[in-house]
């Protein structure tokens, strides 16, 4: 008897010991990003952990790690597509920004309109995106790339703020709310503290536990961790409940069971705003959350609708963020990076420091104007700023700091990682005058950027930067296009890769090999295009084909591609190489999606719109948009072509030619019915 109850004992404690030893290893990998954690110590510890709980049923314990995931540690998140995509908001610094914003919406809004701002706190977390039937939560996501975020409803239902059943009566059927997911600077503290104690890496501020704790699969971490969640508006709900007013929306999340901030202020004008932002100013440093600014929205949803969206933000909401904090640290060394289109980009190294909420050991100096500008040398002492999660920069050089032991930097004349020769170059860009370029094609450096890139356009996370890097010295391959004929076979047989991460990796290969166009544009990574640029090429030119043979003029009439970008994608298809490169990418299996075209499905489609007069209820520029939203086209004077006339207050000889060549015409009220 005395002899089993013993080794029950030691069983139990070789129990617990793999517990907690199987949730270092997960914490390290998800979220400290530790690369040294293999999966096969993970796998076998794993695995004697399940064999000893077949055998010994009672140790069994629901709350325990491996009951919430059942060994799934290393699958990632289902996806999760938003009805409403989650945007993000325009920052403005300062009062004279605000103001700006101000004159900007009221020029687009009737004069007669009389608008109110209702004010809030901006939380630094991260954005959560909350789904609610018939008033029992079902689904929450991360906001991803605005469209397609993550399903990380386990993690969520840790959160204790986040209400499992509404409160209250008449919950609609259907409810979408939108709030952050944070923990408070005391908890921030407390976790750094024990982190410290435990020898741990420390946590740089709060937005990165929220993200890193319901980003990873375990969820007794986000309740260990003691996250939050405040609610500040509702995306989407059904018929029943309807809001005027942005306000309304606040009050109603508050009464059904969310957490929402009380501070909050109606406001008449921007004055009256820049009160608001300057008191809680005075309250922010004892406020027991992180935040980075105040949130400052047209109430009236009316409004905000004939406002609309323009890119990724509302022009009905904007972010009134707090100045940056500044620190001085001394310029240790400036080393230069090489980066996927082979420029020469200086990188300043710090003494590290803390400014607004983390460390900071370097900043970039974008190139040798910006150095030249600043007068800034190896040895100096500078002052740093940072914004919120905005990246460091240098903003000034204490010279009357310096001893005289201070370095000039001088541009390398051969590149750092390939030792080619370094090209400068005269550039049209108001950021520059000159750049320096690494004249080898097959830099190493660049190609690893480069194919960084790639894969995260792509969204193939399973090979991070190290894993493409091992690849390479393996010579498992060679581009980005290589990828995509990656087998498990290839990878299995590299010393620290089990056969589990060769059958993830390969499985996330072929689940990625299928992108929409406007993201493959995208991955090509042709100077100066990026997300929206790449969105509206597709959205043009609907095959990349099509975008291929564009001459300059055709992409210079692109709406949002000036001439500098125009220029560059041409230039990117004059050469031969780049064809090829797209075509091997569709021979090695990647399939362009072709592009849901809402523009033609829109139920203005093949019409053209004519505006003419003042409109009541609406400027003409957001009509004009309204109907290109819709697939119309808007042109500026009447024709046989034109299918509608739209006709505001003293309307002048527009009206009249429509009526000669008996071209329909619309009052203002006609027309609202037609977009409604
Ligand atoms: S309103 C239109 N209200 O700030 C999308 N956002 O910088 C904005 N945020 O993506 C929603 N506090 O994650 C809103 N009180 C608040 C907020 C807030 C923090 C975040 C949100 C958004 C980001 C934009």
């Amino acid at each position: 008897m005395m002899q089993k109850f013993g080794d029950k004992k030691s069983i139990e404690t070789r129990v617990k010991k793999l517990r907690s030893e199987i949730q270092r290893l997960r914490e390290a990998y998800h979220i400290q990003n530790d690369p040294s954690v293999t999966d096969d110590v993970y796998d076998s510890l794993t695995k004697e952990l399940k064999i000893l709980l077949e055998k010994y049923p009672e140790l069994k314990d629901i709350n325990a790690p491996e009951e919430r995931v059942a060994g799934k540690a290393l699958e990632k998140f289902e996806k999760f597509t938003h009805k409403k995509r989650m945007l993000s908001l325009n920052d403005v610094f300062g009062e004279e920004e605000l103001y700006e914003w101000e004159k900007r919406i009221k020029k687009l809004l009737p004069a007669n309109e009389k608008v109110e701002y209702f004010c809030e706190v901006k939380f630094d977390g991260l954005a959560v995106s909350l789904i609610y039937e018939n008033g029992i939560f079902k689904r929450g996501a991360t906001r991803g790339d605005g469209f397609v975020g993550e399903d990380i409803t386990e993690n969520l239902k840790m959160i204790h703020s986040i209400p499992l059943t509404l409160k209250g009566k008449n919950i609609p059927k259907y409810l979408e709310v939108r709030g952050e997911a944070l923990i408070s600077k005391k908890t921030l503290e407390n976790l750094n503290k024990k982190n410290k104690k435990e020898g741990k890496t420390l946590f740089a501020n709060t937005r990165n536990v929220a993200a890193g704790s319901l980003r990873q699969l375990d969820a007794n971490l986000v309740k260990e961790r003691k996250l939050d969640f405040f609610a500040y508006d509702i995306a989407l709900v059904s018929e029943e409940k309807v809001f005027s007013k942005h306000s309304e929306k606040h009050h109603f999340l508050a009464e059904v069971g969310f957490l929402v901030d009380k501070n909050e202020a109606f406001c008449k004008t921007s004055e009256e705003v820049m009160s608001f932002v300057k008191k809680f100013e005075k309250k922010r440093n004892a406020f027991f959350y992180g935040t980075d600014g105040i949130v400052i929205s047209v109430d009236s949803i009316r409004l905000q609708e004939v406002l609309g969206v323009v890119g990724k933000a509302p022009r009905y909401m904007c972010a009134y963020k707090y100045p940056a904090e500044k620190a001085t640290t001394i310029v240790e060394d400036i080393k230069v990076n090489v980066g996927r289109t082979g420029v020469l980009t200086p990188l300043a190294f710090f003494k590290p420091t803390l400014v607004a909420g983390s460390t900071v050991s370097k900043a970039t100096l974008h190139n040798m104007d910006q150095i030249e500008k600043l007068d800034i040398k190896i040895g100096d002492t500078v002052v740093i700023e940072k914004a919120g999660d905005v990246i460091p920069k240098v903003v000034q050089v204490l010279k009357d700091m310096r001893s005289g032991k201070e370095k000039k930097f001088l541009m390398p004349i051969k590149c750092p990682v390939c030792n080619s020769g370094v090209e400068k170059r005269e550039m049209s860009s108001e950021n520059a005058s000159v750049a320096y370029y690494c004249t080898n094609q097959k830099c190493s450096a660049k190609n690893q950027r480069y194919m960084e890139h790639f894969v995260s356009v792509f969204g193939i996370y399973e090979l991070g930067p190290k894993i493409l890097h091992r690849f390479r010295d393996e010579g498992l391959i060679s581009g980005p296009a290589d990828i995509f004929l990656l087998k498990k076979e290839d990878i299995e047989t590299l010393e620290r890769f089990g056969e589990k991460s060769a059958v993830n990796i390969v499985r996330e290969i072929e689940e990625k090999k299928k992108i929409s166009l406007a993201r493959f544009i995208w991955s090509l990574g042709i100077l100066h295009v990026g997300e929206e640029t790449a969105r509206d090429l597709a959205l043009h030119f609907k095959t990349i084909d099509k975008l291929i043979q564009a001459e300059k003029e055709e992409l210079e009439r692109i709406e949002n591609v000036g001439g500098e970008v125009a220029k560059s994608i041409f230039n990117f298809f004059e050469d031969k190489t780049n064809i090829e490169f797209v075509k091997k990418l569709e021979k090695n299996g990647v399939v362009v999606l072709k592009e849901k075209n809402t523009l033609e499905k829109g139920k203005l489609s093949g019409m053209t719109f004519v505006l003419t007069g003042t409109l009541a209820k609406m400027t003409r520029p957001i009509a004009k948009e309204k109907i290109l939203a819709l697939g119309g086209k808007v042109a500026g004077s009447v024709s046989k072509a034109t299918s509608y006339v739209v006709s505001g207050e003293e309307a002048g000889s527009k009206l009249d030619k429509a009526e000669k060549l008996g071209v329909k015409i619309l009052t203002e009220e006609e027309f609202l019915k037609m977009i409604d």
